[in-house]
């Protein structure tokens, strides 16, 4: 029997590729640089699976190419870069990587907020750069972390595994999210609106997916809710943020700082936006390590053989 044809639009781990060659024939040896248009649509025209990624954007034009496709895994959590209502049209299923990746990203967030706060960044560029004078009682003072109220936005798997950490911080957790959450056994979470959260936290972390609801969710009115010395941090997706309206406001120092992992037009980070001290920026790191990465791959693959094996999807998404 023929084995079924996998388009992969990028370069995954080699024990990814090493599990997806045993099984199916791959339609081309994947690159490590995004798919041209006409890459992208001769991949789904003729796969009967797609493994793709956050960066490639699946819209209704790519979909009506895809006459064989049965599914498409999507190699992240987040969906937003796919054209759902259009996939379902043509009865394409369309699935995700949850859970392998929640622990990955809850860290990432934590050295995000804890070099962000300690000025990692900034003393370690001070080292390097051979400026250090040597210690002082008032050189590079950040704030304390241990204690502070941590505001959680999205409360999902992510979220709540990002409050799980602040346990041995001892910091209380309030949270906003579309339902109530209880925390592990003797600790307390408190569901609050999302203005309550900006105004009350001392470092708010956003975990919520991107819909239209949650575009620019954090906008100016949001932001000057928050106290000036308080810290944002994004490890979601970029345009859950107005990057134009937080950029002013760190500029105005009416916030205390921010550390992204994402930004509104990845991977272009504005100038001005790199220009600041108080910020941390890194690469949309969330879920790079080489264990998640694995990991992710092979959730990829089971949703194909489920689906293909006329089977239901382990990770089917729909609309939100
Ligand atoms: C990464 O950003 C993901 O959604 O997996
Ligand atoms: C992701 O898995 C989330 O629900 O936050």
């Amino acid at each position: 029997m023929e084995r079924p044809t996998v388009y992969i639009t990028r370069l995954l781990p080699q024990p990814v590729l090493d599990a997806i060659s045993q099984q199916y024939r791959m339609l081309t040896e994947p690159t490590d640089r995004p798919p041209t248009e006409k890459e992208l649509l001769h991949g789904f025209a003729e796969a009967q699976a797609v493994i793709c990624t956050l960066t490639d954007r699946i819209d209704a034009v790519v979909l009506s190419h895809a006459t064989k496709l049965k599914i498409i895994a999507n190699y992240a959590v987040g969906y937003n870069n796919i054209d759902l209502a259009a996939a379902a049209q043509r009865g394409i299923i369309v699935t995700n990587t949850p859970d392998v990746l929640t622990d990955a990203t809850a860290d990432l967030t934590w050295a995000l907020l804890l070099a962000l706060t300690r000025r990692v960044v900034e003393g370690d560029t001070w080292v390097r750069t051979g400026h250090w004078p040597g210690w002082t009682p008032t050189q590079m003072l950040g704030a304390d972390v241990s204690g502070k109220t941590l505001g959680i936005i999205g409360m999902g798997r992510i979220g709540q595994a990002v409050a799980q950490r602040a346990a041995g911080f001892q910091m209380p957790v309030i949270y906003a999210g579309r339902r109530s959450v209880s925390g592990p056994p003797g600790v307390s979470w408190i569901w609050r609106t999302h203005d309550e959260v900006l105004a009350e936290s001392d470092f708010i972390s956003l975990h919520v997916p991107l819909t239209e609801a949650t575009r620019h969710l954090i906008d100016r009115r949001r932001l000057s809710l928050m106290r000036p010395t308080a810290f944002l941090i994004n490890t979601s997706r970029g345009p859950v943020i107005d990057e134009a309206a937080l950029i002013s406001a760190l500029e105005a120092h009416t916030i205390a700082g921010a550390g992204l992992d994402v930004y509104e037009q990845e991977p272009v980070v504005p100038a001005r936006l790199m220009s600041l001290p108080n910020v941390v920026l890194l690469p949309h790191l969330g879920s790079a390590t080489l264990e998640t990465r694995v990991c992710m791959g092979l959730i990829c693959l089971d949703n194909i053989a489920a689906v293909l094996g006329g089977r239901p999807a382990p990770n089917r998404v729909t609309k939100i």
